[in-house]
């Protein structure tokens, strides 16, 4: 089991900016990343339908022999529980390790989260803030995604998107950002332009933190020499290639097949 790989799934490429984390921190590890864009974006979707979509997901990545699973997606993670309950190895969600993160490094106590919308509507980081005695500003941006996974070359477009979702953000006087969305810190020039010097924390390094520590306690961590990756999609392979070349190319080196193997995967059931 040792050796066997950790899966890591998200709706399309924004959970690879926490594969890289992760990657990065546990290099000897292998890594199966699925990307499911049959059913991007999650966020705009009704509950039981998430529900039965990142259920079926994590299976896929039991049966493919994964040691665990990092959702790393933020919508996903909401649905954590049902997540667990469906398979018998270790799950990891991404969303206590950036809020206690966020909440460690505001000094003003208040905090920014853009996500998607069934995240702001959930209100999962809002209530966790506001436990930790915090002021929450949650703005949803699911038109983030759509941009991210579409039309990421259009730079004016995303500049537009962005002020307009976040201009009102910028007056709240916030000095902490938490990417509640995993695809989100893909557009980190982008938001500094609007919100400026502020902390950003992303779901990327304290996932990885808390996955390492996981591994180690339960005695699972690789004793492999090298690491690798390999990528699954549940839509088409080059649109894939062609969507982490655009948006991730500075995340992954596609074109470096020590460090990533893509793999077409056909749609799931
Ligand atoms: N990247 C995802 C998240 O962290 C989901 C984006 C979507 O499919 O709506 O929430």
């Amino acid at each position: 089991m040792k050796n066997n790989p950790i899966g890591i799934f998200d709706s399309g490429i924004g959970g690879l900016t926490v594969l890289e984390k992760i990657y990065e921190l546990l290099p000897n590890e292998k890594y199966i990343y699925l990307a499911d864009h049959e059913n991007c974006p999650y966020g705009t979707k009704k509950e039981e339908e998430i529900k039965r979509i990142v259920t079926k997901n994590a299976k896929f990545l039991e049966i493919m022999g994964a040691k665990c699973i990092v959702i790393a997606c933020n919508t996903a993670s909401l649905f954590a529980s049902d997540i667990r309950k469906s398979v018998k190895i270790p799950v990891i969600s991404v969303i206590e390790p950036a809020c206690k993160k966020a909440c460690e490094v505001s000094k003003n106590g208040r905090i920014g989260v853009i996500a998607t919308q069934m995240t702001i509507k959930k209100e999962s980081y809002q209530k966790r803030i506001l436990c930790d005695s915090k002021v929450p500003f949650g703005v949803p941006c699911s038109e983030f995604v759509d941009y991210i996974e579409n039309d990421f070359d259009n730079h004016e477009l995303g500049k537009k998107i962005v002020k307009e979702k976040l201009n009102d953000l910028s007056k709240e006087n916030i000095d902490t950002l938490i990417y509640g969305c995993t695809h989100f810190s893909l557009l980190e020039d982008k938001i500094k332009e609007i919100l400026g010097d502020i902390n950003y924390i992303d779901c990327g390094s304290p996932t990885s933190i808390l996955l390492k520590e996981l591994l180690e306690k339960e005695d699972l961590l690789s004793e492999n020499k090298n690491g690798s990756i390999k990528i699954y999609t549940t839509g088409e392979k080059v649109e894939l290639e062609k969507k982490i070349h655009e948006a991730a190319g500075e995340v992954f080196n596609i074109n470096s097949p020590k460090q990533l193997g893509v793999i077409l995967f056909e749609k799931l059931g």
